[in-house]
């Protein structure tokens, strides 16, 4: 025998109507299984005696929580039992609110459900709610459990008719019961043993066999590598240029040599060394794990991007997320209003687009609403103001979880249940390509900025016709060079009969591909260490997220030029007049604020 094998943990969440028969279920799985401390089932049934009440299965559970109970780390509500092939922690769900905060924040995730009808009352209300609230927790593996056979006598109607009609209703959830399962939990049958003599009719799996075919997500190791980017530390001293990823391993593994890719950016390199400070480096780092790693190429990433294995399945990135909400806020989850999601390491300005089936986590009461109330669980579209990577819930859960910031306040999790297309979906997978495909410098951002003491930015001048873009441009360029800076300005139309000249049509399609390419040029120039001057006519927001997306530029300076502004566009600087002295002065004053030249002028 193997004694050093480890059984893989399986968790496993019970729920139902009440007093459908929960507990006595899992009392008899202990029991029967000889996961009961020895001599628990003797005391409980003493106890009951010596009280004058009936033995029940289900005191065994509440003789273990408070033996639990004294314990600090284990909580409750859980309880343990081994089979031959795992592990078992068993959720025997808590009050509503507090079973769902744990499971949206991590602090619970169960992989598979079993959901307790008694065969005497049916279906309840509570069964369909139960089944909702799995779905909206993503746990997609369940197994109905139709308990109390004995009172029904073991009638094979009764268990197809309630087969019948919550198969239906699940679908409605989009959930596929695993197995309906027949048992009585006061008496045993089809618990741990087969039912042959009360149920011949029932041919299908016992509920031990069905939690050990249900599908475990695995070990954390086994599972595709994720690293959220916690920081990108420099080392500069004594020629040492080292620049190290650091991040905790949430899954899989990692070893030098592996070909890793940065998301969302799609940015690759190698893993040249691992580092630990202290202690000699691993050969590898493993989920659980704070980690910290070199490449061997000179690229640049940044706090809030996912580490994954070039040869394992990449994470998804989008800015549109479809997800489910539990909100905890004391004002509404409304639409309209910025707040920030956190997820992994990265912090994005987010909105509420749409919400849809909502349903209120005390009494799990469902209705349709705009916005999300405190208590309420909801399927929710989020509009991020940047992309985000991520794992679907049904794939990755620890990298699909995520927080919502209303102020200052954590104000609700979630999960993602689906990426959405948004309208820069493809320009954001053509630049992914592009920039795992890059050919690389050996000289790094921070190189270049040392030796020309600024850092790369973009400044953007753009407003109507003739409102003064190329002379407050020119003038600029001339200042920031007489100061030494690497400066050049690029006006559109320098594109648009050059690099654009196979385009011959001036209309809407066109002109959102002459910015395009504009930005591959931005984006040339900016890796070079320049400092950029743009001029286009009259450009609107999504122009300016579509240059963004593009050029990602580490830095962006947008001014509009004119009285009035004409388009959506948010400008960080608005001038109306022509004293283009004062503006110089104004955007020069910006850039050193900013640090993006290292003197002022
Ligand atoms: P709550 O935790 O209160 O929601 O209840 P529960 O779902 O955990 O039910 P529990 O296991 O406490 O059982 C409720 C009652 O049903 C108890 O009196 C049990 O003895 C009885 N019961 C449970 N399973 C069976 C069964 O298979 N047959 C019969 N006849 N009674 C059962
Ligand atoms: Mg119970």
């Amino acid at each position: 025998m193997d004694i050093c094998k480890t059984l893989e943990d399986m968790n496993i969440v019970v729920v139902g109507h009440v007093d459908h028969g929960k507990s006595t279920v899992v009392g008899r799985m202990l029991a029967d299984t000889n996961s009961l401390p020895e001599g628990k089932l003797e005391q409980v049934k003493a106890n009951c005696r010596r009280n004058s009440k009936p033995f029940e299965y289900a005191f065994l559970l509440d003789a273990l929580k408070d033996e639990q109970a004294q314990g600090i780390t284990i909580d409750s509500a859980r309880c343990f039992f081994s089979t031959e092939k795992r592990n078992y922690i068993i959720i025997d769900a808590p009050g509503h609110i507090e079973f769902l905060k744990n499971m949206v924040t991590g602090a619970a995730r169960a992989e598979a459900a079993l959901l307790v009808i008694a065969a005497d009352e049916g279906v309840m209300e509570n069964s369909n709610r139960h089944g909702y609230l799995l779905s909206m927790l993503g746990i997609r593996q369940v197994a109905v459990v139709i308990n109390k056979m004995d009172l029904v006598d073991y009638s094979r109607e009764v268990y197809e008719g309630i087969v019948l009609e919550y198969s239906r209703f699940l679908k409605k959830v989009n959930i596929t019961a695993s197995s309906y399962i027949p048992v009585s939990g006061m008496i045993g049958d089809n618990i741990a043993a087969n039912s042959t003599e009360r149920m011949p009719w029932y041919t299908g799996m016992t509920v031990l066999e069905q939690l050990d075919s249900f599908i475990s997500e695995g070990l954390p190791a086994d599972m595709p590598f994720r690293m959220p980017v916690q920081d990108v530390y420099k080392f500069t001293m004594n020629n040492d240029n080292r620049r190290i990823v650091a991040g905790t391993v949430e899954t899989g593994r990692l070893a030098v040599g592996d070909s890793v890719t940065f998301y969302p950016s799609g940015k690759r390199s190698s893993v040249k060394s691992i580092e630990s400070f202290n202690v000699s480096p691993p050969e590898q780092i493993m989920a659980g794990n704070s980690a910290g790693f070199t490449l061997t190429d000179q690229i640049f990433i940044t706090r809030g991007e996912i580490a994954a294995r070039s040869d394992e399945k990449p994470p998804e990135v989008a800015a549109r997320l479809k997800t489910n909400v539990f909100w905890l806020g004391r004002e509404p989850f409304s639409p309209g209003k910025r707040y920030f999601i956190k997820i992994g390491t990265a912090k994005v300005e987010c909105s509420l687009e749409r919400v849809g089936r909502v349903m209120n986590a005390s009494n799990l009461n469902s209705e349709k609403k705009e916005s999300v109330e405190r208590h309420e669980v909801a399927e929710c579209i989020l509009n991020l103001k940047k992309p985000v990577s991520f794992d679907l819930t049904d794939e990755l859960a620890a990298t699909s979880r995520f927080v919502l910031i209303d102020g200052y306040e954590i104000s609700g999790g979630g999960i993602i249940t689906g990426a959405m297309e948004d309208e820069l979906s493809d320009v954001r997978h053509q630049v992914m390509i592009r920039n795992t495909n890059w050919i690389k410098s050996s000289i790094s951002r921070e190189d270049r900025a040392y030796r020309y003491k600024q850092r790369p930015s973009l400044i953007i001048i753009t407003g109507p016709r003739q409102s003064g873009k190329k002379t407050l441009a020119r003038e600029l360029e001339k200042v920031l060079f007489q100061n030494g800076e690497l400066v050049y300005f690029i006006g559109m139309g320098s594109v648009v009969y050059g690099v654009d000249a196979d385009i011959k049509n001036r209309n809407k399609k066109n002109r959102e591909e002459h910015i395009r390419r504009a930005a591959e040029i931005i984006n040339i120039m900016l890796d070079s260490g320049m400092i950029l001057i743009l001029t286009a006519i009259e450009l609107t927001s999504h122009e300016i997220e579509l240059i963004r997306t593009i050029a990602n530029p580490p830095d962006i300076l947008t001014i509009w030029t004119g009285e009035k502004v004409t388009t959506d566009i948010n400008a960080e600087l608005t001038f109306g007049g022509n004293d283009n002295k004062m503006y110089v002065e104004r955007i020069c004053r910006n850039l050193a604020d900013r640090g993006i030249i290292f003197k002022g002028i």
